[in-house]
């Protein structure tokens, strides 16, 4: 096992540190000529784009990563794109049509709550899209089509590699699907430029570790922790959130800043520790201002933002912030979740916690 670990202590370590490398074999082959190709989808995309809705469906990290990849989708689809966490829509029987995408997101593909909700949108006569990281599992084989993700073996139960390589996949399908429309060329020529740059970016902001070691060290002892994220970013609040609760074993919530004033300010006093993250895209000035009314609260404030940018988000000089690498707005969560990795996984260390094996979880949830 030590061997399997190479120079790390534990595979979520190894695993967050790999990305730069996960990455750049997700998008191998996949990025040519400034356009994208996904042999596993080719034949389909002309049923994607006449399709009335995209619903996305998945369990956990999986679902987190689809929310993070939907407003490219709705932006260069111009479909609308739904999202539904398997075991709801199961509970539900929500209506799904013929006439309906349907994407299941599994990293192992064999959930059996994701599965449960594949069976369904078949029987239903929808088109069954896999985004999956083992070839040859269940969904893999019981889908219409699909892409692999190609991240490579995950073996710490906390997602990690396969988050941002799934985000990074789902952004290469959106471009695929989006491929006919000659409105969003510019656009999707620059999202393909920063996609072959972003292992370089993943490989800076790793170097953020030791800042978020002695970040967890200053969070160890706390009860709780809150983070706010919007537009692309929400999905980053809830993933760095179920990090946090899943493996260092702290209460902490991912929260959409636009619900604060809806609830969640009535939580913050000096004490809670809230990360905002603020870095640079069209909510950034939404964001600036949830950070004055959260400091005129004394709200105990994290802020994550673009390099450059600390002055500009620091309401007062002592307040922390993270400053990250900018890239193309919406591969900007691949960049931000990984301080947020970072931080779950010190806080574990710290804590005394297992980090590999978290207690009462597993890697993959067979049985409903
Ligand atoms: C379990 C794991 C999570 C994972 C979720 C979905 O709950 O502990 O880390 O995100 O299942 O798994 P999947 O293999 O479908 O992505």
């Amino acid at each position: 096992e030590q061997i399997k670990k190479g120079n790390y202590d534990h595979f979520m370590q190894k695993e967050i540190h790999e990305q730069p490398h996960s990455l750049t074999t997700t998008m191998r082959g996949r990025l040519k000529d400034n356009s994208v190709v996904l042999g596993g989808l080719k034949e389909h995309l002309k049923t994607i784009r006449h399709s009335r809705r995209i619903i996305f469906i998945g369990c956990g990290t999986s679902y987190n990563a689809a929310l993070a990849a939907r407003p490219l989708f709705e932006e260069l689809s111009g479909i609308p794109v739904t999202m539904e966490l398997a075991s709801d829509l199961q509970d539900r029987q929500g209506p799904i049509y013929r006439e309906d995408t349907a994407v299941f997101v599994s990293q192992s593909g064999e959930t059996a709550d994701t599965l449960l909700a594949l069976e369904y949108a078949f029987a239903n006569g929808a088109l069954c899209v896999g985004v999956t990281n083992t070839v040859g599992s269940t969904i893999a084989r019981k889908t219409h089509c699909g892409i692999h993700i190609n991240a490579g073996c995950e073996i710490g139960v906390a997602s990690t590699k396969a988050y941002t390589s799934q985000i990074v996949a789902m952004a290469m399908m959106a471009l695929a699907i989006g491929a006919d429309r000659i409105s969003t060329q510019a656009r999707r020529q620059s999202i393909v430029d920063d996609l072959s740059n972003l292992p370089n970016k993943v490989s800076e902001v790793l170097k953020l570790d030791g800042e978020m070691r002695d970040l967890a060290e200053s969070l160890i002892d706390t009860q709780s922790l809150l983070v706010f994220g919007r537009g692309y970013n929400y999905a980053t609040a809830l993933e760095g959130a179920l990090k946090v609760k899943e493996v260092a074993l702290m209460h902490s919530e991912g929260m959409l800043a636009g619900e604060m004033k809806h609830g969640p300010l009535a939580l913050v006093d000096e004490t809670l520790p809230i990360i905002v993250i603020a870095t640079r895209d069209a909510c950034f000035s939404k964001q600036q201002s949830v950070i004055q009314q959260l400091h005129a609260r004394k709200g105990r404030l994290i802020i994550m933002c673009s390099e450059g940018d600390a002055s500009s988000v620091r309401p007062v000089e002592s307040c922390k912030v993270i400053e990250v690498p900018r890239v193309a707005d919406c591969l900007q969560p691949v960049i931000n979740v990984i301080p947020l990795q970072l931080l779950a996984y010190h806080l574990t260390v710290l804590r005394g916690f297992d980090v590999d094996q978290p207690r009462n979880l597993a890697k993959s949830v067979t049985t409903q």
